[in-house]
Parts: structure tokens; C-alpha cells; sequence
């Protein structure tokens, strides 16, 4: 499958949003972690940064929402005009309906698993679903550790998704020290933060990530 790399723009100067931006031409889609302070312990921003972020690149934009009762948000966000909106699985009581809601939009669906989070109850809502997000930190910061266990639930995840079009992302920790492992495991979307916009070319860098990917 087509491998997606995302760099996340809470690693980057916000203060010269368009510029970071120019830093990253190559990106396939520009990662948005919006925060709320209460489904994870970490408050980021909203839908302004957002719209920001629209209007400072052509890049298509994936918003990661890690917040309470994202289905009321959906038309705002959808209204950035997105190519994925993600909601966290444990903050919806009616998945399937968020999901059929999203694509109703007009927007790519996922879901995100925190890692204790077991994958049962996705299978049901399969062809409601365009990616799955599989945790690889606790959500709500960037610049955490890895958590090796999670290599294993990519590698469950991706045979439950059989031969389906559904993209599988990581997030959390991915650099070009974990990323062999977890492209090997059948990630194909890869979401990085600190170490792209940390990196001193992240141009270069996003390049010798694809590379890796693609080698998976
Ligand atoms: C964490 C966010 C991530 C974060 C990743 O809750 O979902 O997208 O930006 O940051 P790094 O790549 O630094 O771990
Ligand atoms: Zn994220």
C-alpha cells in the first residue's frame, strides 16, 4: 500500500507556521493534534491553528482529534476542508454512526486506539473506516518513547485488516530508529513530530523515512 508520512505540526515553531511548513514540501499530509485538556491531560489548540494551517500549505491535512465528544466538532472541522479527521475510539459511545458522519462530510474516517486499547469491536465497523490510528505513546505530548508492545498490535491490526483499503497509522515516538520496525510490522502511515521538525533538513529527513517505509 501506499505509504503516507506526516510530519506533526505540534514539534513545530507556531509562530512561523507557513514557514515550518515550507520546510516539510514533500510531506504526503500535514498532521494536526488538537487537545482539549480533558481527554488527554495536555491542552494544544483548536480550530483557529487549524484554519491556520489550511491557509499556509496545499498539503492535505489530517486532524487527530483527542478530545471529549468530538462528534460535535465534526462539521467545524470538516469545514477545514481535511483529508482524514481521526476520533479516539474511547471517547465515542456510537463509532459507527461517528464514522458514517465523517464520510458524510466528505472526509476520510479514523479511528484511534490508545495502547491499552484492544482492537476487538473495530471488525464490526470495518468498511466504515478509511485508517486506523494505533497509538505508539499515551496521546497528549510529543516528544515520548516508543512503547515496543505496540509492535505487535500493528502486526494484529494489519491482519485484521486483510486485503481492505484501510491505512494503518502510528504515532507516537516514530523516527528513523523505530520506524524499520513498525513499517516491517505493516504500518504504512507514519505521523512524526519532534523528529522531523527537530531534524536539521526534515526535507532530508522525511526522504530517508519514505525510504525506510517503502523497504517495510
Ligand atoms: C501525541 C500526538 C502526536 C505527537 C507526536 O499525542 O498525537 O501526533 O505530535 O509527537 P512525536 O513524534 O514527537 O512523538
Ligand atoms: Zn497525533
Amino acid at each position: 500500500m501506499h505509504i503516507i508520512i506526516s510530519p506533526s505540526i505540534l514539534a513545530a515553531d507556531l509562530s512561523n507556521l507557513r514557514s515550518e511548513l515550507k520546510r516539510v514540501p514533500n510531506a504526503d499530509r500535514i498532521h494536526i493534534d488538537v487537545m482539549d485538556g480533558r481527554y488527554v491531560p495536555n491542552i494544544s489548540f483548536g480550530l483557529p491553528v487549524v484554519q491556520a494551517a489550511q491557509r499556509s500549505t496545499h498539503l492535505p491535512l489530517d486532524i487527530h482529534l483527542m478530545i471529549e465528544e468530538p462528534q460535535r466538532y465534526l462539521g467545524d472541522f470538516a469545514a477545514a476542508r481535511p483529508e482524514v479527521l481521526t476520533v479516539h475510539y474511547e471517547a465515542v459511545p456510537h463509532l459507527q454512526g461517528t464514522l458514517r458522519q465523517i464520510r458524510d462530510l466528505g472526509v476520510k474516517a479514523g479511528v484511534s486506539l490508545n495502547p491499552h486499547t484492544p482492537l476487538d469491536g473495530l471488525q464490526y465497523v470495518l468498511d466504515d473506516l478509511d485508517l486506523i490510528l494505533v497509538m505508539t505513546v499515551n496521546p497528549g505530548f510529543g516528544g515520548q518513547s516508543f512503547i515496543p508492545a505496540m509492535l505487535q498490535k500493528v502486526r494484529d491490526c494489519r491482519s485484521m485488516i486483510g486485503p481492505r483499503q484501510i491505512e494503518l497509522q502510528v504515532d507516537g515516538g516514530v523516527s528513523l530508529e523505530t520506524l524499520p520496525d513498525l513499517a516491517q510490522a505493516g504500518a504504512t502511515n507514519f505521523v512524526a513530530g519532534s523528529a522531523v521538525f527537530g531534524a536539521e533538513n526534515p526535507k532530508e529527513y522525511i526522504e530517508q523515512m519514505r525510504s525506510l517505509a517503502e523497504q517495510g
